[in-house]
Parts: structure tokens; C-alpha cells; sequence
């Protein structure tokens, strides 16, 4: 498999290095300043730097457009047409919908929301096929495996997904962090003290779901009725719903999804140049 990456910014230059690890990929990138995409081919050696976007797209089977939104139409407008019906467009832009996408190019369609956690590799990787994957999708699949676990949703789950798979470890790294501050006001430890704590917990929670334990077979064995634990997630109180549920209708606002959980409606582009500058993070 050759995979071709266009945009190696945060996203594009993550994967590329992710996939630039793998023996068994080939990896062709191509940035508008050639600087960036140079330093990561410095990085790894395996990682083919292309002359062009034509160059790019002859050479790979899988196209990864990892642009913003906004200069999406000009790449598309140079690729589209000379992308064959037996090419992979996937693209990390998560605004425009996939049927926008289909009219600009004859290739199979799928939108890929990666996480940062894919710098590991880990974490999960959201996938939305496009109409015309028909058979495809196991090996589609099977490529993004080796680089985070692949969860499959429709189109109108992907803000919402994207929130928990891709926005969430900023959530939650600014939850630990605001945790780190306030431990620090109420007793005898210094934030950052506070701050290493919580992150080597959160080290070992994470070891614990990999040895297959559950969110709630972790709180009923250290919450033990009548301690201090269960104490403080009473104290929690109904709150920490009502703050998620916040923190999603903040998200949903400009994307082009019906957030089914909270049932707002948000605006739909129409053209493929719609000015959605946001990013999906
Ligand atoms: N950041 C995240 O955590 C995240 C997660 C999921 C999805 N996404 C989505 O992924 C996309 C990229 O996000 P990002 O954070 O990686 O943005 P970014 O850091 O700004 O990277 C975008 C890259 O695209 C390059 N580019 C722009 N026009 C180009 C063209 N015509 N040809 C080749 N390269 C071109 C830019 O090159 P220059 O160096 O010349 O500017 C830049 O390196 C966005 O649509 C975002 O919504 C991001």
C-alpha cells in the first residue's frame, strides 16, 4: 500500500511519521511550503518527499488530505479529476460532507478523524465511509489498525465522536490540570507535584482498562461504600453530566451534524468553497 499525504502539519505530519514507521507502507508527502515536508523526511528516511500534487497522487493508492478547510477546494480542484475509481481519498477534514467530496473526484471517499494520541501510536481513529466502499472497508481498516483502534460511524455521529476520540485528550488533559491547580489550593502540595500524580495516575488507569478492566469495575473496587472515595464522587453530584453535555452543545455549533444527543441542528454547507475555517479540533 502507498500512501500519499498532503498537508504534513500537525495531523498530516503525525501520520506520516506514524505511517513512516510501518516497513510495510510507503509513504509519499507533500506540504505547500516544502520546508516542513522536508523535515520530516529528515526524520525518516523511508518518507518520499514529492515534486507535486500530481506526483503524489500517481504514486499512491491511499490520498490523505490533511489540509485545512479553507485551502481544501484549491487541492481539490488540482487532484479531483485525475484521482481514479481505484484510489482511496480519505480526509481529515471532518466539515464538509462526504457527498461534496464524491462530486470532485471518481475515488472511494472516506472522512478519518485522527487523535494526537496516534503520535504513540494509540488511542482511536474515527472512520466515515463515503457510498461507493463497497468491500473495501476491512482493508481500510486494517491500515489505520496499525496505527490506533478504528471505530466506524456515520456522518451525523462524527461531531460527537470526534469530541470524545480526537478533542477528548485536551479535555481531559485540561480537567487533570485544573484538578493539579485546585489540590494544590486546598493542601500541602505544589501544583506541579499535584500535576505528576495525577498524570502517572492516569498512566496507571489507562494500564488497567488495557488489562480489561471497565470504567465502573474501576470505581466499584476503590469507591467502597461508606469511604472517602465514594464521598468525594457524591460530592460530584448530577454536575458532571450537565457540564459534558455544556462542553458538546459548545462543540456541535458551525458543523455540519445533528447532534443526536442534544438534538440541535447546526447549518449544512452547500458548495465545497463554504468559508468553514474551523478546524475539527
Ligand atoms: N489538529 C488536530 O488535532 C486535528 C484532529 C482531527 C482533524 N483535524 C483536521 O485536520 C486538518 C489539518 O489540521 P492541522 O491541525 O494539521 O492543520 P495545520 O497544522 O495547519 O496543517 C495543514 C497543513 O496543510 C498544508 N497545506 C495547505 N494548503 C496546501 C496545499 N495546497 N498543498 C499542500 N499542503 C497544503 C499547510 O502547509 P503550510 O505549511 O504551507 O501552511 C499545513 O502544513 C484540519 O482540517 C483539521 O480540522 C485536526
Amino acid at each position: 500500500m502507498s500512501i500519499g499525504i498532503i498537508g504534513t502539519g500537525v495531523i498530516g505530519g503525525m501520520l506520516a511519521r506514524a505511517f513512516g514507521r510501518l516497513p510495510e507502507e510507503q509513504v509519499i508527502i507533500f506540504n505547500r511550503s516544502v520546508a516542513k515536508a522536508e523535515a520530516i523526511r529528515r526524520e525518516c528516511s523511508r518518507i518520499r518527499v514529492a515534486h507535486s500534487l500530481p506526483d503524489l497522487v500517481t504514486a499512491s493508492d491511499l490520498v490523505l488530505l490533511c489540509t485545512r478547510p479553507s485551502d481544501a477546494e484549491e487541492v481539490m480542484t488540482e487532484i479531483g479529476p485525475g484521482l481514479r475509481s481505484s484510489q482511496t481519498l480519505a480526509t481529515t477534514i471532518s466539515q464538509i460532507p462526504l457527498a461534496v467530496w464524491e462530486q470532485q473526484t471518481a475515488a472511494r471517499v472516506a472522512k478519518v478523524i485522527p487523535s494526537i494520541t496516534q503520535t504513540v501510536p494509540s488511542g482511536v481513529v474515527l472512520i466515515c465511509y463515503g457510498s461507493r466502499f463497497d468491500g473495501f472497508q476491512e482493508r481500510f481498516e486494517m491500515i489505520f489498525s496499525r496505527i490506533a483502534t478504528p471505530f466506524v460511524v456515520e456522518e451525523h455521529q462524527l461531531r460527537l465522536s470526534s469530541d470524545l476520540a480526537s478533542c477528548g485528550p485536551a479535555f481531559l488533559a485540561h480537567i487533570l490540570s485544573q484538578w493539579s491547580v485546585a489540590a494544590a489550593r486546598v493542601g500541602d502540595l505544589s501544583q506541579a507535584e499535584c500535576e505528576y500524580i495525577l498524570s502517572r495516575m492516569l498512566m496507571g488507569v489507562s494500564d488497567l482498562l488495557k488489562n480489561g478492566f471497565t470504567l465502573s469495575e474501576i470505581i466499584r473496587q476503590v469507591a467502597i461504600p461508606g469511604g472517602v472515595t465514594q464521598a468525594g464522587i457524591e460530592s460530584l453530584g448530577a454536575d458532571v453530566q450537565e457540564l459534558f453535555v455544556r462542553l458538546h452543545h459548545a462543540t456541535s455549533g458551525g458543523h455540519p451534524s445533528t447532534v443526536a444527543a442534544t438534538g440541535i441542528k447546526v447549518r449544512q454547507p452547500d458548495v465545497f468553497s463554504s468559508p468553514y475555517i474551523n478546524g475539527t479540533n
